[in-house]
């Protein structure tokens, strides 16, 4: 058994911490963004391919309470990384830094690999392409070490060829289905853009993996170098629940370029050799009862009105929205949005609740309501 931190979107602790269970795993928060647990070394490739909501696994080799460089030195000096890298690789340290400190990020990532060249005697430092990446973060005096095996962040995912000039991160969308606790039902998204809350649902609901086509970091971590061929399903995921029957998925988009480009995306899908069973529709939101049959549960990221400019435009998108949602008396809802919008719904008696996630750099609240 190993220990790990997982990294997610911040807010989005929670629905990690599902995610996890769901693989068999037993997670806890630790803080913002960062969740815990310990499981057989075995499912580092397994993670880092079938998570939808975390960004990154690091294996953690220890966490110090630390006031002072020198102490990180000393902290460091405790973990032994000759099982980790191997003499002939490179490596590079990323440090991150939250809290006050009378040194940066660059002194941190300086010491620490200060102590992990001083194990080898000589070891070759690539800060652009290393082979191996250490990961010290420290949070006020909280420091935190760790082996990174996913490399660039489990966010990019590969089928995005359109691109949307304001893409919902495809981990907020799964994340978006877990905290909504969809499992299969008719799902519309009725300001879909690119498609991407409609893809996850998708990948998720066959348990495929959306992590395939690139590489992860820990393919280099000399653990791994002789590592089994990847099974195409995730053993424990959704046991059960997943099944040949794909669900209805529909999305409405107001514009004809972005309908096309999801199409595009949606197209990307058919290396898994499962029919993708997503209907894209033009129109608008505020017309959805009329535009498609049974929905349980819309799901959607509506524009936030920070490009369209004028408050009372938005006003009347949302509310035209929520009018259709009550003639065609969708029971449940889940979205994001910067604050119009659960206001409009209490008027028309859902039971709303909502937290703040980060959308980027941008707060947003992720609402949940129903009927
Ligand atoms: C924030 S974006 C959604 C992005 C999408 N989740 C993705 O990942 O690509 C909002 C989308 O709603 C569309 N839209 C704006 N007003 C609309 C309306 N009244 N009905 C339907 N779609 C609308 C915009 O064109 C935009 O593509």
């Amino acid at each position: 058994m190993l220990k790990f931190y997982a990294k997610s979107e911040p807010g989005l602790e929670e629905e990690l911490i599902k995610e996890l269970t769901d693989f068999g795993i037993r997670a806890y928060y630790v803080r913002p963004s960062m969740v815990s647990f310990e499981t057989d070394e075995e499912a580092v490739p397994l993670l880092n391919m079938f998570s939808r909501t975390a960004t990154r696994f690091v294996i953690l080799l220890g966490d110090f309470r630390v006031n002072s460089l020198d102490e990180i030195g000393n902290a460091v000096r405790e973990i032994d990384f000759r099982q980790w890298i191997d003499p002939a690789q490179s490596f590079a340290v990323r440090a991150l830094r939250i809290g006050v400190h009378e040194f940066t990020s660059m002194d941190i990532a300086a010491r620490v690999g200060e102590e992990v060249i001083r194990q080898f005697g000589r070891l070759r430092v690539n800060l652009d392409e290393p082979d191996v990446v250490v990961k010290a973060e420290l949070y006020d005096d909280w420091l935190v070490i760790g082996i990174d095996t996913t490399g660039s962040s489990l966010h990019k995912r590969w089928y995005r060829v359109y691109k949307h000039p304001a893409p919902l991160r495809p981990t907020i969308a799964s994340a978006m289905l877990y905290h909504a606790d969809w499992r299969g039902g008719p799902l519309l998204d009725p300001f879909c853009g690119s498609g991407t809350i409609l893809i996850e649902a998708f990948l998720k609901h066959h348990s495929l993996p959306p992590n395939i086509k690139r590489e992860f970091a820990y393919q280099k971590i000399k653990h791994y170098h002789n590592m089994r061929p990847l099974p195409t399903r995730f053993p424990n995921a959704l046991e059960g629940s997943h099944s040949i029957q794909s669900p209805t998925l529909v999305g409405i988009e107001r514009f004809e370029k972005h309908v096309r480009g999801a199409c595009e995306n949606v197209g990307e899908l058919g290396v898994y050799g499962i029919e993708p069973s997503i209907r894209l529709l033009k129109g608008i939101a505020q017309k959805l009862d009329e535009l498609v049959d049974d929905i349980q549960i819309v799901i959607t990221n509506p524009p936030f009105g920070l490009r369209i400019g004028k408050k009372g435009k938005m006003f009347h998108l949302y509310r035209g929205f929520v009018d259709a949602l009550v003639r065609k008396d969708v029971p449940k809802v889940c979205l994001l949005t910067k604050s119009l919008l659960p206001q409009a719904m209490l008027e028309e008696n859902y039971k709303v609740r909502s937290k703040w996630i980060m959308y980027g750099n941008l707060p947003v609240r992720l609402v949940f309501a129903h009927s």
